[in-house]
């Protein structure tokens, strides 16, 4: 069978993990899917980034080239940022393209409309990689507990955030030294503030949020509070009384709709979510039929977060390669389901 054409927007921490692993699982991806995911075509400002990935595609520096490009049938959007992202993706959407993102800023603003257009086009938006790295909570939430009702989610997933807590723990550093070796070890957004204010938290919970409870992506509604104002003292005197401190993004069905939050929260060292450490995440969820379920892997960096992007990739292309007329929507939400909670 012809291979699946893709295109890649930005050869960072993320672009390069995913051509890496793309390379290596190879065989296993062409035996599970039934068709080779080839590379064809790749958006880098600065080309050293490409130094030793043996990538074989047509290189551009310009990424509108690759949304334009013909051959390309899916964009793997992982350059980051609002614009020209967004627009680069409304018109990989307008041109038929199936998109895999796993910039959760653009999604979290922008999501309603993105998602929008994909329906109106019958192309895919897949963002398992936007929300907790590696672990495949998207995929959990839509469809392992597909048949429950939600209660509600609560979660460490910031990576970087977690590593700067835990390194204040465990190894005394301050803040500004983890978070150093945070930005240089691949954890951390280009602007970490997103980071260690509590920003990129609240894009993933508003993302899960907008999943478990089938309600728009509304970011605008998220309480956040991050953990710059944070110092070593505050962890070692939280240890003292029992806790660790944690910065929790949480989503809670409400009487009167849906509460959405995060910010830095005690927790009783005995609690599971006590001994995240590291740029590992873990997600808690409370539904009626499973009870409650925990999800736990490696939240950030480079192959951890290509782990989730193949892994839609194998998803789009398995739906491309499906009679059309079984193909499942990938949206974040029903847009009928726009106006009302179902409380
Ligand atoms: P990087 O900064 O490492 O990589 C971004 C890449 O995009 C770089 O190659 C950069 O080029 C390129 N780029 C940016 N803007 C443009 C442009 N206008 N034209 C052409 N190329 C451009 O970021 P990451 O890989 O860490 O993150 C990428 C996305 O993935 C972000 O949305 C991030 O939030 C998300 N993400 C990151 C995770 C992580 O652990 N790092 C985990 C989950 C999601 P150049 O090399 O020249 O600067
Ligand atoms: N900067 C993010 C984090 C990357 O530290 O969790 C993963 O989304």
């Amino acid at each position: 069978m012809e291979p699946v054409r893709i295109g890649i927007l930005g050869m960072g921490t993320v672009g390069q993990g995913t051509v890496r692993v793309l390379e290596r699982n190879a065989e296993e991806i062409l035996r599970r899917v039934g068709r080779e995911l080839r590379v064809v075509h790749a958006a880098v400002r600065n080309p050293a980034r490409l130094a030793g990935l043996g990538l074989d595609a047509r290189i551009s520096s310009d990424p509108w080239a690759v949304v334009r490009d013909p051959e390309v049938e899916v964009v793997v959007e992982v350059m980051g940022g609002q614009e020209p992202t967004l627009s680069l993706l409304m018109a990989a959407i307008a041109a038929g393209k199936h998109v895999v993102t796993a910039n959760k800023a653009l999604l979290a603003e922008h999501g309603n409309e993105i998602f929008a257009a994909a329906q109106a086009q019958g192309v895919m938006v897949a963002f398992e990689a936007a929300v907790a790295g590696a672990i495949p909570i998207i995929k959990a939430i839509r469809e392992g507990l597909a048949g429950n009702r939600i209660q509600w989610l609560a979660g460490i997933i910031n990576g970087t955030s977690n590593y700067i807590l835990s390194q204040m723990f465990h190894a005394g550093w301050d803040f500004e030294q983890a978070l150093a070796e945070a930005q240089r070890l691949g954890y951390a957004e280009a602007d970490p503030g997103l980071d260690v204010d509590g920003g990129d938290a609240a894009h993933k919970i508003t993302l899960m949020a907008s999943i478990a409870f089938g309600i728009p992506v509304d970011f605008a509604h998220c309480h956040v509070e991050g953990i710059r104002a944070l110092e070593q003292t505050d962890v070692v005197y939280a240890a003292e009384l029992g806790y660790r401190i944690k910065l929790l993004g949480i989503a809670r069905r409400r009487a009167d709709g849906i509460e959405l939050r995060v910010h830095p929260t005690l927790i009783p060292e005995s609690h599971l979510l006590a001994n995240v450490e590291g740029p590992f995440n873990a997600i808690l969820v409370e539904s009626d039929a499973a009870g409650q379920s925990l999800y736990y892997g490696r939240g950030a960096g480079g192959d951890p977060t290509a782990s989730a992007v193949v892994a839609d990739l194998v998803d789009v292309a398995r739906t491309m390669t499906a009679d059309p007329s079984n193909r499942v929507p990938h949206l974040a939400f029903q847009p009928d389901a726009m106006s009302a909670l179902p409380l």
